[in-house]
């Protein structure tokens, strides 16, 4: 369910099971590094939820699962009702976007999160009420889907409100996106067969993984200037990616040259990098350096 938080079961599968292999128990990841334990969550993203995990973990550890599954570090109302239901059975009812847009529509009206949590409880009745929770999200997830709904195939559209009224898709009604752009460009300074890194720090994006030296583009100032007051001489242009992280959609330019003296970076091969936990956007980065290193 953390894993879910913000990834679609799909793409969670594989994750879920290398992740399940690493650290079985709650006591084998709360005994695990940070640097382990992100290095098996690589490639989810959002890595708060990581430590947030491994922090329950330790607390499951020392004092077994509390009864109110609140009190664990980054378990809110939505993971403790959908944990709480699917592992201990218990009669909680939980909403996500899937459950919200489901019952919006079957009621024609914009509801709320708690909105839907109370109409999928006073629906659960006497069901298994893990089921029921799963059974409300993979509807919203397969069939009920925020565009293109298949209503034929739909087991409650003898009841939707929307469909008989011919507006399957008009609700929920979209919220504005409010995503910053942001225009970045990362510094890879190579010396012989090894690439300058840093370990990201506390408050930044990406805390405890390692990433190139990276700063904002600044108005009117090309990549090029940017990639040198970073540090880095005679740069050239690797590529360009895109990566949303959090309400910003990042555009990333990769340059790669030679290092000024005073870069503080640490120098490693791309082999030591495989075994480094590393954001997204840089591990892509690094498949552009094989040809260079
Ligand atoms: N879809 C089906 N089961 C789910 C679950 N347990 N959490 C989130 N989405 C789901």
């Amino acid at each position: 369910e953390i894993m879910l938080q913000q990834t679609q079961v799909a793409a969670v599968i594989p994750f879920y099971l290398r992740f399940m292999s690493r650290f079985p128990t709650a006591t084998s990841l709360a005994g695990a590094t940070e640097s382990d334990a992100l290095a098996a969550w690589e490639g989810l993203g959002y890595y708060r939820r990581l430590r947030n995990l491994k922090a329950s973990a330790a607390m499951i550890h020392e004092a077994g699962w509390p009864d109110d599954l609140l009190t664990l570090p980054g378990v809110g109302k939505y993971t403790a009702a959908a944990v709480g239901s699917i592992a201990f059975g218990r009669r909680a009812a939980c909403a996500d976007g899937n459950v919200r847009r489901v019952w919006s529509r079957f009621l024609a009206r914009d509801c709320s999160l708690v909105e839907a949590e109370s109409q999928s409880a006073g629906m659960m009745a006497g069901a298994a009420t893990g089921e029921w929770n799963q059974a409300v999200m993979e509807l919203g997830a397969v069939i009920c889907k925020p565009r293109d709904p298949k209503c034929g195939r739909c087991p409650i559209s003898f009841g939707c409100a929307s469909l008989s009224q011919g507006c399957a898709d008009k609700y929920p009604t979209p919220a504005a996106t409010s995503a910053v752009r942001v225009d970045q460009v990362c510094a890879c300074a190579i010396r012989g067969k090894r690439v300058g890194v840093r370990l990201c720090e506390s408050g930044e994006w990406w805390q405890g993984m390692y990433a190139f030296p990276r700063t904002s583009v600044i108005a009117g100032e090309a990549g090029k200037e940017a990639a040198q007051r970073l540090g880095l001489r005679q740069p050239e242009s690797l590529g360009t990616l895109s990566h949303v992280v959090t309400h910003h959609r990042i555009r990333l330019q990769a340059f790669v040259g030679k290092p000024t003296r005073d870069m503080t970076v640490e120098w490693r091969t791309l082999d030591e990098l495989a075994r480094l936990p590393m954001p997204k956007p840089a591990r892509r980065v690094t498949r552009w350096l094989e040809p260079v290193l």
